[in-house]
């Protein structure tokens, strides 16, 4: 019997089967032979919420969530984010390998060359309502793109597909800036090619009547280092819904207006807005201790604690807790670090957390320095999407050449009621009930 196979012996009828391991897992559709009758279906697997299933083969990001290792195409993303650039991140994640430098200043050239709007898309987002929610406006703007570059659907031509990427890395920072002035009812501003990435954003943010809004260095590159830790994160909902999406051939707007909508929702985007309410809530370091405690009790969660992967200190938390020690020397401390600094000391000596693997994730530390930074903390969802872009892009491409992929199409288990005879509407209610 070769070592890399499993036995199973199926009790229903003492059917032995051995199928193949591989990479540490077996093939969901070897298990379709193990029948009971030749009209039996076949066995499957149930697994929801995936659980336990990969969906894919992917060279792109690795997450040991134990050990507490990221890394990007094989880069511990402590040194990427230290010594890197987001858009040097950007080509490594699309493309397998950092860039030479000519390669590095010519895709800056192109992603800068592709931060314009087509006018329309201004005019589409005029049309929402003055308080509409950032985030509902980049997915829904991002999805109007795909009205205005209809050739993105042609998605098995390698070329087409690039420019699609340059674009939407270009235009997502132009789209997220405009739905900020929209909801400040300031009046948008264009990109600036002279600028960086994070500063050509900060300009379209923040610029009033000066000619040009000049971001702090530090802040700058502060912004740069967040884009680099959230770029990708392998098979997140959000991937996996511009994954499932994009495995019927739609155009890269519209499974990236998915993936985004995935986003946007509590469970996944949004804890970093969460973390800021909590600390609010707490409102000084002396009250950590009952605060704690009360979530011990089963009332509520120490929001920014315990990831579904890392069972260790999240390595992006890290970072940011050093990174954000750089913005507050330009900014001044932000009041709520003290409680959070509070809350991670007792927390990580507790037994409850201790016994529960329970560390600070990514976003503990990110939105008290969004806030920091000057950012609403309505744009905290949208600030992950910008860089998030070039993750679901590149998972994007590896499916599309991924021979194995076809359409994404999960089996149920079906729980309603046996086939019947359909009843007219003089017969339905009380009498049927009565039958
Ligand atoms: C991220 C998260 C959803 C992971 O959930 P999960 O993998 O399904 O983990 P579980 O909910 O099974 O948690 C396991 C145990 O730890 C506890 N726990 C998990 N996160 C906790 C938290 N932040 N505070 C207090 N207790 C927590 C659970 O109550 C559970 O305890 P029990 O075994 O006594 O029932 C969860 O840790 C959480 O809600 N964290 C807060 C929100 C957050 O920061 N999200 C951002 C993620 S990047």
């Amino acid at each position: 019997m070769p070592q890399n196979t499993l036995t199973i012996t199926d009790n229903r009828n003492n059917q032995t089967y051995t199928v193949p391991i591989e990479d540490g897992t077996i093939r969901a559709m070897d298990l379709r032979q193990i029948k009971t009758s030749p009209e039996d279906f076949g066995l499957m697997t149930y697994d929801p919420a995936f659980m336990n299933t990969a969906s894919c083969r992917s060279a792109i990001t690795f997450i040991d969530g134990d050990k507490g290792i990221l890394r990007y195409r094989g880069y511990p993303i402590e040194q990427l984010a230290e010594r890197s650039t987001f858009l040097e991140v950007a080509y490594l994640l699309l493309f397998g390998d950092l860039p030479t430098e000519p390669e590095l200043k010519s895709w800056v050239f192109e992603i800068t060359h592709h931060t314009m709007l087509h006018e329309s898309t201004k005019k589409f987002m005029e049309g929402f309502h003055y308080d509409a929610h950032p985030m509902a406006m980049l997915v829904s703007t991002v999805a109007a793109l795909s009205s205005i570059y209809p050739e993105a659907r042609n998605v098995h031509d390698a070329g087409n597909r690039l420019l699609q990427i340059k674009r939407l890395i270009g235009k997502v920072p132009s789209i997220a800036a405009m739905s900020y002035r929209h909801n400040m009812g300031l009046p948008y501003v264009y990109p600036d090619n002279d600028l960086s990435y994070t500063e050509n954003f900060m300009n379209m943010l923040w610029k009033k009547v000066e000619p040009k809004y000049v971001a702090h260095r530090a802040i700058s590159r502060a912004l740069d280092i967040l884009f680099i830790l959230h770029a990708d994160h392998e098979q997140n909902c959000g991937t996996n819904a511009m994954r499932s999406v994009s495995s019927a051939q739609t155009d890269p707007y519209l499974s990236m207006a998915s993936a985004a909508a995935a986003l946007a929702g509590p469970l996944h985007g949004g804890a970093n807005e969460e973390v800021l309410k909590m600390l609010d809530e707490i409102g000084s370091k002396d009250n950590v201790p009952a605060y704690i405690k009360k979530v011990k009790e089963g009332h509520g969660k120490l929001m920014g604690f315990g990831h579904r992967i890392y069972k260790n200190y999240d390595p992006r938390a890290k970072i940011i807790k050093w990174s954000a020690e750089q913005v507050f020397q330009v900014t001044g401390r932000n009041a709520k670090l003290d409680i959070a600094l509070e809350l991670e000391r007792i927390a990580l000596e507790d037994e409850y957390f201790v016994k529960r693997k329970l560390y600070p994730n990514v976003d503990f530390y990110s939105g008290i320095m969004y806030q920091a930074m000057g950012f609403r903390p309505e744009m905290f969802t949208v600030l992950f999407a910008i860089p998030r872009t070039v993750g679901w892009l590149a998972q994007w491409q590896e499916l599309i050449t991924d021979p194995e992929q076809k359409i994404a199409r999960p089996r149920q288990i079906y729980t309603g009621s046996e086939v019947r005879e359909f009843v007219p509407m003089a017969k339905r209610g009380a009498v049927v009930a009565a039958d």
